[in-house]
């Protein structure tokens, strides 16, 4: 009787301790009547967002944004319910979704699928394509890595993520910790959005000397607040980034025109704090000092009308280096662009030069021209920026190994993007006489290397191809050496059993490298990801020397000690088993041909 009468009053047969009253087409409450720790929302990736302001004593506690299931639950995400006790817990949620009548509200699927459980399973549920050792989100959606420092022995990884569906919303910073860079740990959310706004991009250092006031060795984070406005915003922590205290005097940095991914280090020489700001409409990076991370004086900008312009421009970064590993101090000054990057969509571009801790001053070529110059050469390597306070003067760098392109339609849902390997940046002198940026795999990674398979081996090349059998789960490091000799291109093949394949080619005669992922897998998605990426050599030898990392979703190759690098996502069906080496116009020869199994991370 009591379900009938409810019934007819607008409300909805739910899970037990869940009670659901539709208030219109498009405003449905939930009240939760029971105290678990965890509501499931079940999601529907290609939903549209419902907003869902979680209400507790009559006060918006938090305001979020889900794609509430309509006709099929493709997974569920937690909201937890820990925080608030014994109260209850009210969700008022809204609707995007035009709707003629309260009957097609009660008919969604996310109100018959919702339910309160003491657990969330976070185990792995798509294994085909989760890196085996790759940072990646637990679930959920997460693009740029940022706020990296390292301390005590720890590399701390914060993350863009969202924490309620595997689609860019609700922008919090994710966080892991890795002791080698290669196993992460899991820990609870860093920084959840406030009434500022969403938690954007940002960087942490470690402020030994506690100028911040926060104490000695304080870790002080400046992210961006993202509302109808981007503005700068501090939180700072004392148990070693593990829990974030919002400042109460955010935000710190106001501006009029979107600027956004505050990225902060220390200048010996000029005894300040510098940051670099994204003037992101602008096309140009804002370079402000500070003596106590909360006062910030605006100094110069750099960038307008230099380099790759067309996209915006996102997550900075700017440290010095020596030249060739021993020479002179110059300054790298990393760019993010989106879109307009080198292969389509967005990309990490770099500049070189000198900075006196107000101005940068890029190097300029021959004829005065500042050069563009892109980190990465594949289609799948953003945002990319440093740890701060890395041991051992290292400048180890990751990227989020996608493309804004096509990140949210990849073939996964579970979780949505990992990272690139760490790399450790340095800085040489190419062919040219110009400065480039090498990226090189952080040696930590050499412990991934499990018994080789094919060891040392050495290959005649022409064109029939040699063939070497890669482990069964495709999960390996192959390393190798290329004379090209008289041959005009020297072809590297991953194929599994499916006839599905990457094909990767040295072409000595124009110095470059390139990978084709057209016949890679599932690739229709999007028309955006089948491609052909290419890369210079930065040599002027008949040789090339390759690491070449593949993990289940992925493909990152290493030229020359990392003059250069191309990383590029892949879903094959199955695990690419075997890799084909051939030449064309003329014989050519492979030496040190090592396939490394891995099995690490998991
Ligand atoms: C780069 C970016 C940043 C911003 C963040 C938001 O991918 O657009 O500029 O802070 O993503 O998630």
């Amino acid at each position: 009787m009591m379900i009938v009468a409810a019934a007819a009053a607008g409300a909805a047969m739910a899970a037990d301790g869940i009670r659901i009253d539709h208030l219109g087409p498009n405003n449905t409450l939930v009240r939760v009547e029971k105290t678990d720790r965890y509501l499931l929302l079940p999601i529907q990736d290609s939903a549209e967002d419902s907003r869902i302001d979680v209400i507790v004593d009559g006060k918006v506690e938090k305001t979020l944004y889900a794609r509430l299931a309509r006709n099929k639950v493709d997974f569920s995400v937690p909201l937890d319910l820990a925080p608030y006790g014994d109260r209850k817990v009210l969700l008022s949620v809204t609707s995007p979704h035009s709707r003629a009548s309260v009957r097609e509200a009660q008919d969604d699927a996310a109100w018959k699928n919702i339910t309160l459980s003491d657990t969330f399973d976070t185990s792995d549920r798509e294994h085909k394509w989760r890196p085996a050792y790759h940072a990646t989100p637990l679930y959920g959606w997460m693009n740029d890595p940022n706020g990296m420092f390292y301390k005590d022995g720890r590399w701390h990884l914060y993350y863009q993520w969202n924490p309620y569906g595997s689609k860019w919303q609700n922008m919090t910073w994710g966080h892991s910790s890795s002791t080698d860079l290669i196993h992460w740990d899991h820990h609870p959310t860093a920084i959840e959005p406030d009434a500022l706004g969403s938690i954007f991009s940002g960087s942490s250092v470690v402020d030994h000397t506690g100028s911040a006031g926060f104490g000695n060795g304080a870790v002080v984070a400046l992210y961006t607040s993202a509302a109808d406005t981007q503005q700068q915003s501090l939180a700072s922590s004392t148990d070693g980034g593990m829990t974030f205290d919002i400042f109460d005097g955010n935000p710190v940095i106001t501006r009029s025109t979107e600027a956004r991914d505050p990225n902060m280090f220390w200048h010996e020489p000029t005894g300040k704090w510098v940051l670099l700001l994204a003037h992101a409409l602008e096309h140009e990076m804002l370079v402000y000092t500070s003596t106590d991370l909360k006062n910030w004086t605006y100094e110069s900008s750099f960038g307008k009308g230099e380099g790759a312009q067309d996209g915006v421009w996102e997550c900075p970064d700017l440290f010095p280096l020596k030249v060739d590993g021993d020479g002179a101090e110059k300054w790298m000054l990393i760019c993010n662009l989106n879109p307009g990057g080198i292969h389509g969509g967005s990309a990490t571009q770099y500049f070189t030069g000198d900075f006196d801790g107000k101005t940068f001053t890029p190097d300029r070529d021959a004829e005065g021209k500042v050069a563009t110059k892109w980190m990465d050469y594949g289609k799948d390597h953003y945002a990319t920026v440093s740890w701060s306070d890395a041991p051992d003067g290292r400048r180890t760098v990751i990227g989020w190994m996608s493309n804004w392109q096509y990140a949210t339609e990849v073939p996964t849902m579970q979780f949505r993007s990992a990272n690139t390997l760490p790399r450790e940046v340095g800085i040489f002198t190419g062919p040219d006489g110009q400065l480039y940026a090498s990226s090189a795999p952080s040696p930590e990674l050499l412990a991934l290397r499990g018994k080789p398979s094919v060891k040392n081996a050495s290959a005649g090349l022409s064109s029939t191809p040699r063939t070497f059998r890669l482990p069964a789960d495709g999960l390996c490091e192959i390393t190798l050496d290329i004379n090209a000799q008289k041959s005009k291109q020297v072809d590297l093949v991953l194929s599994n059993t499916k006839g599905e394949k990457a094909t990767m080619s040295y072409h000595p005669e124009t110095q470059t490298f390139s990978l084709d992922r057209t016949l890679s897998g599932v690739t229709d998605f999007s028309e955006n990801f089948p491609a052909v990426t290419a890369s210079p050599t930065f040599s002027d030898k008949n040789t090339v020397s390759l690491r070449i990392f593949i993990d289940r979703s992925s493909i990152e190759v290493f030229g020359d000690g990392g003059r250069f690098a191309m990383t590029n996502i892949v879903f094959p069906n199955e695990p690419y088993t075997t890799l084909s080496l051939s030449s064309k116009g003329g014989n050519a020869r492979a030496s040190a041909i090592n396939v490394y199994p891995i099995s690490a991370g998991e």
